[in-house]
């Protein structure tokens, strides 16, 4: 119903019985009415409590509330700042009537307890009910089953490869990649400081060794100049992260790769659809692997894929996933390997959410542009950034708050907009700073970048208006509302 409508059916006299006020809140029942006069200004309101008390008090039901009215209740005036309205609601102030200059109600905020922006969350709805309940009421619901390949088939077509090994997570995807392209004990893998932890974890997992690289100032990917310095005898391969969704400049990546004979392994987890000079992520590399966790661009609950153009690469890679078991003989395991498969109930997913695939990577980006625009004039807070080059998925929309300029550290920040019910998320630490993986080194861009970044909600299910409000929470906690 219009709020309109709803004010008018509770703004009553304030003369009215008790009978008559039960009467009122029956009809409409928010538990309370507006008490108005005869230019319908607003005198105070009547709480369905206040009625109750007067009852158990003995009052007659004929008895005139005037004299019960509160004639103090919190309101607001319309030109008020909607996020000083909204902060005055709590358990005990439920709503807040908005006047207009003539003391007439126009609108009411009401409180509400589970209001909360989450910073991310998946797009599911009755396609991938549909394909789940195929699997159940088929019986497939293990590692084999038709989904399996089909998802493995969408979703390489998808990145412009030929294959797809569906795993089980990314982080068994990256740990599969390694150990399909023989990396062992005593190597080493250069990855970039600044990344989710899996990325070094799934090359200690080898027994290989993570050298870290610093990353670029912009992108806030691993730079490609500060590569060839960390090459040695050992080094193995190449993972770049296209952290956030921003691609990484991978042309010199690619070029320090041939020229020492290394891997490349693309680690996608976050940019599904990212592309780097009109090329899809995870097909530049020899391996590419992705996430489907459940805040992913798209995804499976958990799950994760390796892509490639290499067929051998492939077809080691299904081997390994299944225990090392030859493709063309059951039963026969000619090297040690892992289950890292995925489910068909997963993949039953994963089919639903490539028909979704363009639709979140273009609101992904929407939602980029309206914060850009939002944000583009405050001092102290950068901006992601998009190169001429790059196509940003923007999986989450992330931002650095200058501390000096804001007067207020990124810390406070996310509590400043934890109180207004807005997730938020500090940036990764970067790896030097990890207990397991400190490294001596000087990394001062990804340790800066780490300590002021955060990303804000960029949910595929968050509206516009939404948008607007955590704009607006953001403005007001760096006082520029
Ligand atoms: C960059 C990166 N690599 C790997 C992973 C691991 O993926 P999963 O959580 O599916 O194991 C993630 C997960 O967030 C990630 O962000």
């Amino acid at each position: 119903m219009k709020i309109k409508k709803i004010i008018q059916n509770i703004s009553v006299p304030g003369s009215i019985s008790i009978r008559e006020a039960l009467v009122f809140l029956d009809k409409e029942p928010l538990g309370f009415l507006l008490a108005v006069d005869n230019q319908n200004r607003l005198e105070g309101v009547i709480t369905e409590g206040d009625i109750r008390r007067l009852v158990i008090s003995g009052k007659k039901l004929s008895t005139s509330v005037k004299d019960f009215i509160k004639r103090d209740p919190v309101t607001a005036y319309q030109q008020t700042d909607i996020e000083k309205i909204q902060s005055k609601l709590s358990e005990k102030i439920k709503f807040i009537p908005i006047l207009d200059k003539e003391s007439r109600v126009i609108d009411i905020l009401f409180f509400d307890k589970n209001f909360h922006i989450p910073i991310a969350g998946p797009f599911l709805n009755e396609e991938e009910l549909k394909n789940v309940t195929d699997c159940v009421l088929s019986g497939w619901i293990s590692s084999a089953g038709k989904y399996i390949p089909e998802f493995e088939k969408q979703f390489s077509n998808y990145c412009d490869t030929k294959y797809g090994v569906a795993t089980s997570n990314g982080t068994t995807a990256l740990h599969l990649a390694l150990a399909t392209l023989g990396v062992k004990k005593g190597d080493e893998v250069i990855v970039p400081n600044f990344t989710f932890i899996a990325t070094a974890n799934a090359v200690t997992y080898t027994g290989a060794k993570p050298i870290l690289a610093e990353i670029e100032k912009e992108t806030w990917n691993m730079d490609p100049g500060r590569i060839e310095r960390l090459i040695t005898k050992r080094t193995k391969a190449i993972i770049p992260v296209h952290v956030f969704g921003h691609p990484c400049d991978m042309d010199p990546i690619m070029n320090i790769a041939k020229k020492h004979k290394l891997f490349v392994i693309e680690d996608a987890a976050q940019a599904h659809g990212a592309e780097y000079k009109k090329k899809r992520v995870g097909s530049i590399g020899d391996l590419g692997c992705f996430s489907f966790y459940g805040n992913k661009i798209i995804t499976t609950g958990e799950g994760g894929m390796i892509v490639t153009k290499n067929k051998s690469l492939a077809d080691k890679a299904k081997i390994l996933r299944d225990h090392g078991m030859d493709l063309d003989h059951k039963y026969r395991h000619s090297c040690l390997g892992y289950n890292y498969r995925m489910t068909n109930l997963q993949a039953a997913i994963g089919v639903a959410q490539m028909k979704k695939v363009s639709k979140i990577v273009q609101r992904k980006r929407e939602i980029a542009a309206l914060y850009n625009n939002g944000l583009k004039n405050i001092k102290g807070i950068t901006l992601p950034i998009e190169k001429e080059w790059a196509k940003n998925v923007y999986w989450l929309y992330s931002i650095l708050i200058k501390e000096k300029e804001l007067g207020i550290s990124r810390d406070q920040f996310i509590e400043k907009l934890r109180l207004q019910k807005i997730d938020s998320r500090p940036f990764f630490v970067s790896l030097n700073k990890q207990p397991i993986y400190s490294q001596k080194g000087f990394f001062p861009v990804s340790e800066e970048i780490s300590k002021s970044g955060l990303s804000l909600p960029s949910s595929i299910n968050i509206t516009n208006e939404e948008i607007n409000k955590i704009l607006n929470s953001v403005k007001g906690a760096i006082g520029k509302a």
